[in-house]
C-alpha cells in the first residue's frame, strides 16, 4: 500500500494490515508478505534496546532503524514515529526530525497527540511530509497519564478523543492511529473520519490494525494481554538455539559432510567462493 492508496481509501474499504519493523532482517519478512504497510515505530526504544517506554527514543535511534527497515522495504509505505518532545522544540527542531526520518527513507510520519503542537503538525503536512496522528493512549505520554490505561471511557473524553481526531483529519493527516480506547468510541471515530483508522487494542470497528510485530510474533517477553499472538516465536527460537547448543556438545555440528540441500552442516567456507550471504546461508 502507498500513500496514494491511502488518499484514495473510501470507506467501507478493504481493511489495512500494518506492521511494525526496526531493522532490516525484520523489514525483508515484512517485505516478503503481505502486510500492507510498515511503521517504524518509537516502540524500538522498548523491544529493541529494552527500555521500559518509549520516552527513551531519540531521533538518531528513529533514523538509524529506519534507514534499516527503508534498505529491505521498497514497495510499501514506511512511516516513521516522531519521537518524545521532539514536536514540542519548536518549530525548527521539529522539521530537523523530520528530516532526519525523510533522508533515512521514511515517506510519512506518525505523531502523538494534538494539543500543543497542531501547528507543527500542518506545518509538516505542508512541507510535503505525510504525517499519521496517533490519539487515544498514547505511549509518550506515560508520565502524564501515570501507567498504560485505555483511554476514553467516559463521554466527555471521548466526546474530547473524537473532536481531536477531526481537528487532526482537518490539518491534512492521512491517517490516524487509535490506541486502546473503548471499541465502541473506535467505530464512532472510524464514522466521523474520511480518513483510515488504524487501532490497536481498539476493537474490530476499525478501518485497518496495527501490532508490534515482535508482539504478534510472540518474541517480545512482555506484550499487551490484549495481542494476538500468531506464532511461539520465543519457543521456536530458544529451541533452535538450544539445538545448536546441543550438536556443538554433542559434536554433531559441524558435520563431516557437507549437505546438498544448501543447509551447511559442516559450516565451512567454500574455498575461493566471497564471504557474503551465499556463503552465510
Ligand atoms: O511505536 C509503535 O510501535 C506504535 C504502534 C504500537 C502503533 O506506535
Amino acid at each position: 500500500m502507498k500513500i496514494t492508496d491511502f488518499y484514495s481509501y473510501r470507506k467501507p474499504g478493504p481493511k489495512i494490515s500494518m506492521v511494525t519493523a526496526y531493522d532490516y532482517t525484520l523489514g525483508s519478512l515484512v517485505a516478503e508478505s503481505a502486510a500492507d504497510c510498515v511503521l517504524v515505530g518509537d516502540s524500538a526504544a522498548m523491544v529493541m534496546h529494552g527500555h521500559a517506554s518509549t520516552i527513551a527514543a531519540t531521533p538518531e535511534m528513529m533514523a538509524w532503524h529506519t534507514a534499516a527497515v527503508a534498505r529491505a522495504v521498497k514497495d510499501r509505505l514506511v512511516t516513521a514515529d516522531i519521537p518524545f518532545l521532539s514536536v514540542r522544540k519548536g518549530l525548527g527542531p521539529a522539521m530537523e526530525t523530520v528530516e532526519a526520518l525523510a533522508r533515512a527513507g521514511a515517506q510519512a510520519v506518525k505523531i502523538e497527540g494534538l494539543d500543543g503542537h497542531g501547528d507543527i503538525i500542518s506545518h509538516i503536512v505542508q512541507s510535503d511530509m505525510p504525517v499519521m496522528g496517533h490519539l487515544g493512549l498514547t505511549p509518550q505520554s506515560l508520565n502524564r497519564l501515570g501507567g498504560y490505561r485505555a483511554q476514553g471511557r467516559d463521554e466527555a473524553s471521548a466526546a474530547r478523543l473524537a473532536a481531536q481526531a477531526q481537528e487532526l483529519e482537518r490539518r491534512g493527516c492521512f491517517a490516524l492511529v487509535l490506541e486502546c480506547v473503548p471499541s465502541a468510541l473506535a467505530g464512532r471515530i472510524t464514522g466521523l473520519l474520511k480518513i483510515p483508522v488504524i487501532g490497536i487494542g481498539a476493537g474490530p470497528h476499525t478501518d485497518g490494525q496495527v501490532l508490534v510485530t515482535q508482539d504478534l510474533l510472540g518474541l517480545y517477553p512482555a506484550a499487551p494481554s490484549f495481542v494476538k499472538k500468531y506464532l511461539d516465536g520465543r519457543g521456536l527460537l530458544v529451541k533452535a538455539l538450544n539445538d545448536f547448543d546441543g550438536e556443538v556438545k554433542g559434536s554433531e555440528f559441524p558435520a563431516a559432510k557437507r549437505k546438498s540441500d544448501g543447509n551447511s552442516e559442516r559450516n565451512e567456507a567454500v574455498a575461493g567462493a566471497p564471504y557474503g550471504p551465499a556463503v552465510r546461508r
